[in-house]
């Protein structure tokens, strides 16, 4: 299977149509990273999200996770849907805060100002208030700051959320060997040719991200999330527990 065979009819080229708006370079990153990633069709395929969710994006870079969810949505609507898929998410509302302003503007461009539905802010998930959602996503994001500031973002997720909630995240598998290592040097291609400076990555072992994720309060599954790709990518799949049941809330 190609990791494009799993996408239904019509939704990558809807997803990817609006940001045309913004530039070329928008464009064909959201070509690439929707159709050749396979945790966005995995979030739809396994019916992930709450039916109505209310989504805080974290490190959403020029908001690719929100385009898809609106093209399944209207696709939904359109009745262009598999029949053996759950129904997409219907968002209430999708919030995504990105640290690099050159990615707030595509995103804007690809959304408009006033889209009812997606605001992008230009913040520090490190210092932004989270307020309150029901789903919280940081894909890719998590790895570029250090342990102790993972532990805190993780930590008012938990509270933003509540018990109940769903924090899904993609993290790398450091003990995962080459290809972690391959994983690593692609994220600072890509990084790199996106205009950023290369950073420094506070990577973990899996045992560890799900042994931080637990201590906050989460109940944790992984999912392998690779595709067809030799990386050492982990969706990790984590639901809020109710405060009596966490064993380490400060
Ligand atoms: C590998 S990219 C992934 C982007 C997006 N989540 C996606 O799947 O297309 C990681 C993103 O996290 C952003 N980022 C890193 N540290 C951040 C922080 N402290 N606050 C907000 N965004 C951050 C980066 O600027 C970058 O856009």
């Amino acid at each position: 299977m190609t990791p494009f065979s799993a996408i239904p009819d019509g939704l990558l080229a809807r997803a990817c149509e609006r940001f045309r708006r913004a530039d070329r370079f928008a464009y064909h990153y959201a070509r690439g990273k929707l159709g050749g990633d396979a945790i966005f069709a995995e979030l739809l395929r396994r019916g992930l999200l709450p039916a109505r969710p209310d989504v805080l994006d974290l490190g959403c870079g020029q908001g690719s996770l929100f385009a898809w969810l609106l093209a399944a949505a209207e696709q939904h609507a359109d009745g262009r849907w598999p029949a053996d898929w759950p129904p997409p998410p219907q968002p209430v509302r999708l919030r995504g805060v990105e640290l690099m302003p050159r990615d707030v503007w595509r995103a804007r461009q690809a959304f408009g100002a006033d889209h009812p539905l997606v605001r992008v802010e230009q913040g520090d998930m490190n210092a932004v208030d989270f307020g309150r959602c029901d789903v919280v996503t940081i894909l890719d994001a998590l790895h570029y700051f250090d342990h102790d500031r993972q532990r805190q973002v993780v930590r008012r997720i938990r509270r933003a959320i509540g018990p109940g909630g769903l924090f899904v995240t993609r993290v790398g598998d450091e003990a995962a060997g080459w290809p972690f290592a391959l994983s690593t040097w692609v994220d600072h291609v890509v990084t790199f040719l996106r205009g950023h400076r290369l950073p420094r990555l506070y990577a973990r072992p899996l045992a560890d991200w799900r042994a931080l994720l637990q201590q906050e309060g989460f109940a944790v599954e992984s999912l392998d999330m690779n595709g067809a790709l030799p990386f050492a990518n982990v969706m990790l799949v984590c639901r809020a527990l109710p405060e009596d049941a966490a064993p380490a809330i400060a």
